[in-house]
């Protein structure tokens, strides 16, 4: 393409993600940007099967009857997922009592190497409750699309399994039905996700 012709697409694109962002945020509540949520159905979420990080196979029916906090993510990542699960810990921690309706679970995106020996140690970085889930490959990709979560391996010479995985970062709270609630984009600070929580629970 010539450049003007890129530099049009890019405005058209820019204006369009605009329209679309001021439209979000139009439709939403009196909320700001980083905490978004949506009234009526929203499709997310759905059946999944899974094994939980002490072996147990585990469906959305196991959660059913209370709130769960779910993030995708895997064990290898370097910074993106711990601080997000950190985030969801301190957000619990702040909503004390109230927070035990509320189970936090971690769902891997690298089931070649998220085992279920390795979600086991790795979970108790973080809060005390969190589940880690993980499964075959198929599995994991069916929960995955499910909660609409995009990932992909990508090629990582530093690694030492030669790849690493690019994958959505958002936290979702779902309620006791599996309905989605609300999510929370990354980097919501504890404080206002603990706030976004409290008003579903
Ligand atoms: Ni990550």
């Amino acid at each position: 393409m010539k450049p003007r012709i890129i530099i049009f697409a890019a405005a058209a694109f820019i204006v369009g993600a605009l329209a679309a962002f001021v439209a979000i945020n139009l439709t939403g509540k009196a909320s700001g940007p980083v905490v978004s949520q949506v009234s009526g159905k929203a499709l997310i979420g759905g059946p999944f099967t899974l094994t939980d990080h002490t072996g147990k196979t585990v469906t959305e029916k196991d959660f059913a009857g209370g709130f769960t906090l779910v993030y995708f993510g895997f064990t290898y990542c370097p910074d993106v997922c711990p601080t997000e699960l950190q985030i969801m810990t301190a957000a619990l921690e702040q909503l004390g009592d109230k927070a035990e309706k509320v189970t936090p679970v971690f769902i891997s995106v690298d089931p070649k190497r998220d085992t279920v020996e390795q979600m086991a140690s790795y979970v108790t970085n973080f809060h005390k409750r969190l589940v880690g889930l993980t499964g075959t490959p198929e599995q994991v990709k069916a929960a995955a699309k499910a909660y609409r979560v995009y990932y992909a391996e990508v090629k990582d010479e530093t690694s030492s399994a030669g790849y690493t995985v690019d994958h959505s970062s958002i936290v979702f709270l779902m309620g006791p039905k599996g309905d989605y609630l609300a999510h929370f984009s990354h980097g919501t600070s504890p404080q206002k996700m603990a706030e976004g929580i409290a008003k579903h629970l």
